[in-house]
């Protein structure tokens, strides 16, 4: 191997592959990835050179898109895209500083509003990303001698701000209610407890059980916060999510949502009361310490709404594909969980063979995610599926028939009972 070249597998540029040392040792050890990449079975961060339609570019490659979360098709969206470029032609690029000081715009209160009223709150507060809502919210509103109470499939940052908060960190079993009730009762009744859920959950698809758990919550004197990041769009009268769906928005104290996944953009938001926001706009760190939301992105989620609300039929083709494809799935044979959304996992089992069915897939033409520890337990490893509006019947079939042909490969279909 000349000097030049790199690690195994040679992807890590034209640096000689280094012995690191102190706290850089763990570097050296972490080798994981470039023994996938040797082997070619790196699933992330494959560079996409077209945008976030049904079929996208990969190394040149055609691939029909089953991996994004762009579930109204709304990223490519010509009124949208011109609404980008609109406020970036009247507020430049960027804001150049936090919310807190002078990264606020009209267009970021109007927006505020305007998703307030989508989800039925009095007040909603936008930060840069998702995952910075979820940690400034639980590390803002959960103090030492309180608890946060989370269901274990929850997303990681949630996760990351239990640990950033005071508090204690209590999980129960995924949407099962007994669990929760019992993990309850272990907490002493007069002490503060917030209980956390997704409301549809990430990688498995599933809709959490909101009443029950509203329900307990009330019994135990705690609140209800919903990462509604798979709701938005997706569930509920309008798009307006999980919390709408079940008729509860009143039972709901926080409801979250991001702007990556229905809105087509990036951003993330919370809603509650006027009291919890104003509370929240002074000590969510992430609100306070982080550049605010750029001009495009707002402008983006504005008329993501106004489409949203206009073109109804979207979330209904959504709902459409979503059935085809799992009815289509579940046909097949294959166990895909409890999803009831547009998210379809497959369940495959161990990280091994869910690669190899990764790449058998990839080769086919399909783009999908294997979802590996930490991302699950382990054992409990996925191929992610996610379906949007915009995909046709013939995507959808010509798909099934080259799942059809992974399933029977990797042994994975049993006949429905
Ligand atoms: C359930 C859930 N919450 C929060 C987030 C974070 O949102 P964002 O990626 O928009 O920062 C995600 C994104 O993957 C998510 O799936």
């Amino acid at each position: 191997m000349d000097s030049m070249s790199s690690g195994p597998s040679g992807t890590l540029g034209t640096f000689p592959a280094q012995q690191e040392s102190g706290i850089f040792e763990k570097c050296t050890r972490f080798t994981r990835a470039d023994e996938l990449k040797a082997c070619g079975l790196y699933p992330y961060q494959r560079v996409i050179e077209t945008g976030q339609d049904t079929e996208v570019t990969v190394n040149g490659q055609r691939m029909l898109m089953l991996g994004s979360n762009s579930y109204l098709e709304l990223t490519t969206h010509p009124r949208i895209k011109a609404a980008s470029a609109a406020a970036i032609q009247k507020y430049g690029s960027g804001c150049a500083g936090s919310r807190f000081l002078n990264g606020t715009l009209p267009i970021h209160l109007e927006l505020e509003r305007r998703l307030a009223d989508l989800v039925g709150k009095e007040a909603a507060l936008v930060f840069p990303t998702g995952f910075q809502t979820n940690t400034g919210v639980v590390a803002a509103l959960v103090h030492q001698g309180e608890y946060v109470v989370v269901d274990k499939y929850i997303h990681a940052c949630i996760l990351d701000g239990c640990a950033l908060s005071q508090g204690t960190l209590v999980r129960f079993n995924h949407n099962d209610m007994a669990d929760l009730e019992e993990k309850l009762a272990r907490i002493a009744p007069e002490a503060n407890k917030l209980i956390i859920t997704d409301g549809v959950f990430s990688m498995e698809g599933d809709i959490c059980r909101l009443p029950e758990l509203v329900r307990l919550a009330r019994a135990n004197g705690a609140q209800v916060m919903v990462d509604d990041a798979h709701g938005i769009g997706v569930l509920g009268p309008g798009g307006a999510g999980t919390a709408a769906h079940f008729g509860l928005t009143g039972q709901v104290d926080l409801i979250m949502g991001t702007f990556s996944k229905s809105l087509g953009a990036i951003g993330g938001f919370i809603a509650a009361s006027e009291r919890v926001i104003n509370y929240l706009m002074h000590f969510a760190r992430p609100f306070m310490f982080s550049a605010s939301a750029s001009p495009a992105s707002v402008a983006a989620v504005l008329a993501a709404l106004d489409v949203m609300a206009e073109e109804p039929e979207r979330i209904r083709r959504m709902w459409d594909n979503a059935r085809f494809l799992k009815g289509g799935f579940d046909e097949l044979g294959f166990d895909t969980g409890q999803s009831d959304s547009p998210i379809i996992p497959i369940m495959v089992g161990d990280a091994e063979r869910c690669l190899a069915m990764w790449d058998f897939l990839r080769k086919e033409g399909i783009f999908v995610n294997p979802v590996l520890p930490p991302g699950v337990p382990p054992g409990r490893c996925m191929i992610r599926i996610s379906v949007t509006a915009g995909h046709t019947r013939e995507q959808l079939s010509w798909a099934l028939e080259r799942f059809a042909k992974a399933g029977q490969a990797f042994d994975l279909l049993r006949p429905m009972s």
